[in-house]
């Protein structure tokens, strides 16, 4: 969905500036044509010639250039991209912004621009927290500006805390996001894909046979539609899908905590096969073999991620849809289950072995409501992800 569309990144003098070399390499392979702009700052931590080699496209730096002139003017150049973004957006620049300032190329683009503006924060997280920072945050947002990250984490600095710059894959999100005009735009969701791992010993673990393939198709099928997604994936064999923000986990436990930080959302899609059981105290040191003893492992039950978020007081998403994997009884006993765990729909199949759907490409789904049952004819994991898609943005409409 990015093939055809154009960019103008503006590149910020931040350490994060190296980021954007895999950004621009993520973007091009999406087809997106890209025109780099370079502050002063900026080519003190990337050059522009390995961002024009990337690009593949000439670089940008200097307001008062006259051959750029002659080819094309600042404003022009402003108002060539369907999307501004600007990354790293350093302080200075951020405050430069809000300010109104025009004292260079990048911000007199910033001022002259008619075309939606993003920027990915980064800077140290004093200087992120700073009072000054903050309020051009919040100008900036009430400007009509959107904000992708910044995220919490380890900084170059050495210290730890919000004011990373947002990972070039969540950058393409937030741009696919930014320049769909598809029903689910403006719209955030959360999937749960995968099988999770619940560890016996530091290296054995109890799992099951979940591949990933149909909630990496309908995380993708969201994000096509215009979504931002949340997708919280235990460790599947299905990649995960371009364009949303990807949050690994490996237990039902840090699946539960990965969801509840994501949100608030609009909607959410538990398509995850959730252990059930955790082994209750799972040991620190590997377990030995010990001639004629068996180990014996006691289980506790795990939280219910499903139930809980379905059950939520406030702040529930509006639409909760579970995922029923039965092998007798399917539509019965997945019509009980959308009633016991409060969710809206629930989406059964059958995965006796016989079916191949457990871990297959296909897919025969009974879309539950409350009030009714369709049954999907046997068709692609993507085009079962297709058709819930439809079905979600018609709901959240
Ligand atoms: O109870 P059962 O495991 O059959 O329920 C399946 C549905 O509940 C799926 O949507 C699955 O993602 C979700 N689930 C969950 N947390 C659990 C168990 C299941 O979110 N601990």
């Amino acid at each position: 969905m990015l093939a055809g569309k154009r960019l103008l990144l503006i590149i910020g003098g931040g350490i994060a500036a190296y980021k954007c070399l895999d950004l621009l390499r993520r973007l091009k392979e999406q087809g997106m044509q890209v025109t780099p702009v370079l502050t002063a700052a900026a080519q003190e931590f990337v050059t522009p010639l390995s961002v024009a080699a990337l690009a593949g496209e000439k670089v940008y730096t200097d307001l008062f250039d006259l051959t750029d002139e002659s080819e094309m003017g600042h404003i022009q150049l402003s108002r060539v991209a369907d999307l501004v973004l600007v990354a790293p957006a350093t302080a200075d620049l951020m405050a430069k912004m809000a300010g109104g300032h025009a004292n260079d190329l990048a911000s007199t683009l910033l001022m002259a621009t008619d075309t939606p503006v993003m920027i990915a924060p980064a800077m140290n997280l004093r200087m992120w927290q700073h009072p000054a920072t903050q309020r051009n945050a919040a100008q900036l947002q009430a400007d009509g500006i959107t904000l992708v990250g910044p995220n919490a984490g380890g900084m170059a600095c050495g210290e730890y805390g919000p004011g990373r710059m947002s990972e070039p894959l969540e950058i393409v999100a937030a741009i696919k996001a930014a320049l769909s005009n598809g029903p689910l735009t403006g719209k955030r969701l959360l999937v749960t894909s995968g099988p999770t791992h619940e560890p016996i010993d530091p290296v054995r673990y109890i799992a099951n046979r979940s591949s990933g393939a149909q909630g990496s198709a309908i995380a993708a099928a969201l994000a096509a539609l215009g979504a931002e997604v949340v997708f919280v994936t235990g460790p599947a064999d299905v990649p995960p899908p371009e364009g949303v923000e990807v949050v690994a986990v490996q237990t039902a436990a840090e699946m539960l905590a990965a969801v509840e930080k994501a949100l608030p959302v609009d909607g959410a899609v538990f398509a995850a096969a959730v252990a059930d059981w955790r082994v209750a105290s799972a040991q620190k040191s590997k377990i030995k073999k010990d001639k004629g003893k068996l180990p014996v492992l006691e289980f506790a039950e795990n939280p219910d991620i499903l139930a809980q978020i379905s059950q939520m007081k406030t702040g529930r998403p509006k639409l909760v849809v579970g995922f029923a994997a039965e092998t007798d009884d399917v539509i019965a006993l997945a019509q009980a289950k959308r009633v016991r765990k409060g969710c809206d729909w629930i989406v059964a199949n059958d995965v006796r072995p016989q079916t191949g759907i457990m871990g297959g490409e296909e897919n025969a789904v009974h879309v539950i409501t409350a009030d009714s049952c369709e049954s999907w004819p046997r068709m692609q994991k993507t085009q079962v992800a297709c058709q819930l898609a439809d079905r979600i943005a018609a709901a959240l409409a």
